[in-house]
């Protein structure tokens, strides 16, 4: 059941297939999508119907569920290797948040302890999972909350919120639980070029849950940290490596600069499934590229010179020197670095 100023969510798991909350179309339509295999949940994480790291591992977990149900019903004797090719179709969508693997990986030991008809074993698990992220949400929440100090207002960048997460939110989960609290007046929300996740996801969000937003240009951020207007800067992680450096949207990067420079301080909020302890850097995590279409056109109108050559990479790395505090589920980590990280990710 959401809490307060939490009304959304975007992966619904309904009757025997999923349902997702069209992101693409927000926030114009509120339309959820009915997917009933595994193909067309692969098609809708590529495509961003459902996008944000934890919101695609657990729409990946469902989507497990939908192939092995058809495998099983194809022959109940092999589907445990005619389900690879769905598991590898999954995995291709998008690289660079870490949860789709993770939820992946915890999908592949419940099909290996499944015996008999896997729907029933794998749906409890791609649950246990959903129910798993909202209540690591609402610890991160509790947590980055306590941080936060004296009454103010916050900056964040693309979006963290219930769309992005199984419900509640990373860094925006912390939000809601600040304003709450009393202790954020206003959200400042970057608008998030190119795909414009801050104007269209966070900004309907919030205004949905009666929390005050201001929206900006991405190029407006260092301005308005030197105008003394923010406290804080909150964005969540699409993976945490060893090292504690952060891949998160494009334009994060610049903000942990300015925020440095200006005195702001700098928080990420992700869950343990958003860390990746195999790789030992941020120079080690793939980034994602995308079409040059999303920089040549806006709303399907061209506003770019035609023949202009694009770079567009849809996130870049923080490195852990500019985080000032890591927020997961499993504690905080004040000035990440290796060895705090191994600390944190050590099994308990
Ligand atoms: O391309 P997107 O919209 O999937 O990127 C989302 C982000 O970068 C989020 O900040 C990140 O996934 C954290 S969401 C809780």
């Amino acid at each position: 059941m959401p809490y307060a100023h939490d009304a959304v969510r975007a992966v619904v798991w309904r009757e025997d297939a999923l349902d997702l909350l069209d992101q693409r179309l927000l926030p114009a339509v509120e339309r959820y999508r009915r997917l009933a295999s595994v193909t067309e949940v692969a098609q809708a994480i590529r495509d961003m119907v459902v996008r944000g790291a934890p919101a695609i591992g657990i729409a990946a977990a469902y989507g497990v569920v939908l192939a092995a149900r058809a495998r099983y019903a194809e022959d109940p004797k092999r589907w445990r290797r005619t389900i690879g090719s769905d598991l590898a179709a999954l995995a291709a969508a998008r690289p660079t948040a870490v949860n789709l693997f993770w939820a992946l990986r915890r999908m592949e030991r419940a099909i290996d302890r499944s015996s008999g008809n896997p729907a029933v074993d794998l749906l409890s698990e791609a649950r246990t999972i959903h129910e798993e992220d909202i209540a690591a949400n609402r610890r991160m929440g509790q947590l980055g909350a306590a941080l936060l100090g004296e009454r103010g207002a916050v900056l964040t960048h693309c979006n963290t919120g219930s769309l992005a997460t199984g419900g509640y939110g990373t860094a925006l989960g912390v939000i809601r639980e600040g304003y709450a609290a009393g202790l954020i007046e206003r959200v400042y929300a970057d608008e998030t070029r190119p795909w414009l996740q801050g104007a269209r996801l966070t900004a309907w969000e919030l205004v949905r849950d009666g929390i005050p937003v201001t929206l900006l240009a991405d190029g407006a951020a260092a301005a308005l940290m030197r105008e003394g207007r923010v406290r804080w800067t909150i964005v969540g992680a699409d993976r945490v490596a060893a090292n504690g450096d952060v891949a998160n949207k494009i334009g994060t990067y610049h903000l942990a600069v300015a925020a440095r420079y200006h005195g702001v301080r700098f928080m990420v909020v992700a869950p343990s499934s958003t860390v990746d302890m195999n790789l030992a850097g941020g120079a080690d995590i793939p980034i994602e590229q995308r079409a040059a279409e999303e920089l040549l056109t806006l709303g399907g109108q061209p506003i770019a010179a035609a023949g202009v050559d694009v770079w567009n990479p849809s996130f870049d790395v923080t490195p852990a020197a500019l985080v000032d505090v890591l927020v997961t589920e499993r504690g905080v980590v004040r000035a990440p670095d290796g060895e705090k990280m191994a600390w944190l990710m050590a099994e308990i």
